[in-house]
């Protein structure tokens, strides 16, 4: 177990599946927690069952809103006066032939699953820099080792893709600033998100418990010194390694 007593972390995402299965964890190691989903009474309801309850701020944060992103690192400052990690947990699922794709639904599987990873880890590299180190972990997606892109999810891989490659690049630019940043890349995983697409809980065996990708969190925050781990694939012993996470019928017309 990660020694993260006195730890400042901001979860977002933290109503879900792996959010919610990484703040029990966390919430273990003794850490201070600031919850973030749009859900309030979720997040709440969550604090209630957590040992460290009174270590726990829940804030109402819709991530595509800069504006809400920008509130949820003042009010944790404002109560924590630091901010060591940073889980950038929240997203959402997208499952359309490309031709299909409703336009809304672009634009906010780019706002949540891209834009507020940039954007939240923009808001808290300079109080991270100043307090002398810190780590963003993004959970990106398993589907980033997948090329070409699974049929139907072209849109939220390739900005998984996108997300991995600024991670690398995060890397680089902050590790003279002792910042640390992890991608952790989940296989299929047992959560509200997949239940929502077709085929994927067809072979139950394919899919991993959050818990899973919660411990991958936790070794990732447990290295001490100089070491950071960058990139973390948590991958099913079911799930072929040179095929799509996701199995898809050929649904092609020219197939
Ligand atoms: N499950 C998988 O198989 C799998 C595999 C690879 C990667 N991932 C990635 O893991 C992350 C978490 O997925 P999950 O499976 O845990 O999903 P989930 O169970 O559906 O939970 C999604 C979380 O994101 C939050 N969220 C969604 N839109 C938001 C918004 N606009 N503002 C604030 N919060 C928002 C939801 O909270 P509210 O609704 O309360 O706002 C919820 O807490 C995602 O980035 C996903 O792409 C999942």
């Amino acid at each position: 177990m990660a020694d993260l007593k006195e730890k400042v972390c901001i979860i977002t995402g933290a109503s879900g599946g792996i959010g919610k299965a990484i703040v029990e964890k966390l919430s273990k190691g003794g850490a201070k927690l600031v919850l973030a989903a749009r859900r309030l009474e979720v997040l709440e309801e969550l604090k209630k069952s957590l040992t460290n309850k009174d270590k726990v701020l829940c804030v109402k944060c819709d991530v595509t809103k800069q504006k809400d992103l920008e509130n949820l690192v003042d009010t944790a400052l404002k109560n924590f006066k630091k901010i060591d990690v940073v889980v950038n947990g929240a997203g959402v699922s997208s499952q359309h032939p490309f031709w299909e794709q409703p336009l809304e639904d672009i634009e906010k599987v780019m706002y949540t699953n891209y834009f507020s990873y940039v954007m939240l880890s923009r808001l808290v590299v300079n109080s991270m820099k100043e307090n002398g180190g810190g780590h963003i972990v993004n959970i990106t997606s398993g589907s980033v080792m997948v090329d070409p892109p699974p049929r139907n999810f072209i849109v939220y891989t390739s900005l998984k893709v996108a997300l991995r490659a600024f991670a690398k690049g995060l890397f680089w630019e902050m590790r003279d600033f002792g910042i640390k940043i992890t991608s952790i890349f989940p296989g299929v995983t047992q959560t509200p998100l997949t239940s929502k697409l077709k085929e994927v809980s067809v072979d139950q065996s394919r899919l991993m418990e959050p818990e899973a990708i919660a411990d991958t969190v936790m070794f990732a925050l447990s290295q001490t010194g100089n070491v950071n781990p960058l990139e973390l694939a948590v991958i099913n012993q079911q799930t072929p390694w040179t095929k799509p996470v996701i199995p898809f019928k050929q649904e092609h017309p020219q197939e």
